[in-house]
């Protein structure tokens, strides 16, 4: 059994620990994070150490460690900054998910309860497979993508570096997302949608466009 180091305390901080935890590799945990709030706390049974730079101090102290942070760009920066640190970074794969064999999760990412991915597809590092999402056959997910609960990602999908599909959206087979995009919840995709946008709606159209 190992010890993970979680570097986010927050609502996706305690989903990610409790999926370790499930998954049996693990029999402690601990939290940092820069809420000063929170440094001292006890979430769900495990305490919040320190603040996220205290990551290099702990060098040693864990086995692994892991980035629960909600903002994909940040997320990303912070498992780059483990593996340059050399810190082992998993990817956490819950125990009533179903990954294909035929899959690549690369590291730093986490799939959770009643989620899906399907045979050839590929999740980039630094990405959120969120509870009963999908993904199906096929699919090129790049870095710090979020597929959110609920939602339905088709066959042959690519979605580009740091997108964030949202709660219970749809996007049909053959589509590709670009880079720092919103789906915004409940839309259904059925175009190709640029990079820097917000697409909302069924038939989802662009909204506006995002800050880079
Ligand atoms: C997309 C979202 C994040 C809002 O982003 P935002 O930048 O604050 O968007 P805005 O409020 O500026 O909306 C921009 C436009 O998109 C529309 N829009 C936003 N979300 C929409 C939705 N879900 N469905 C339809 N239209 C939507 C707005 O009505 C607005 O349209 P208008 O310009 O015609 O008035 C939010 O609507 C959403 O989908 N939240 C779900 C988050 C989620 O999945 N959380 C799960 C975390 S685990």
């Amino acid at each position: 059994m190992k010890t993970l180091l979680i570097l986010g305390a927050g609502g996706h901080g305690k989903v990610v620990a409790d999926c370790a935890l499930e998954t049996g590799l693990y029999h402690k945990v601990a939290f940092l994070d820069d809420d000063a709030a929170k440094v001292g706390e006890i979430v769900i049974d495990y305490p919040v150490i320190g603040k996220l730079c205290n990551f290099e101090k702990l060098k040693g102290e864990y086995d692994e460690a892991f980035v629960a942070i909600g903002n994909n760009r940040l997320r990303v920066e912070l498992v780059d900054k483990l593996n340059r640190f050399g810190y082992n970074v998993p990817c956490l794969i819950h125990p009533f998910s179903f990954v294909s064999k035929f899959s690549v999760i690369e590291c730093g990412t986490v799939v959770l309860a009643g989620a899906v991915i399907n045979a050839g597809t590929r999740v980039g590092r630094g990405s959120i497979i969120n509870t009963c999402s999908s993904v199906d056959h096929d699919c090129l997910l790049s870095k710090g993508v979020h597929i959110s609960p609920g939602a339905r990602v088709g066959g042959t999908v690519t979605v580009g570096d740091y997108s964030w599909i949202c709660l219970g959206s749809s996007i049909a087979n053959n589509v590709h997302i670009g880079e720092n995009s919103i789906i915004a919840a409940g839309a259904a995709v059925i175009k190709d949608i640029d990079n820097n946008v917000l697409a909302a709606g069924v038939p989802a159209v662009t909204k506006k466009r995002l800050r880079q």
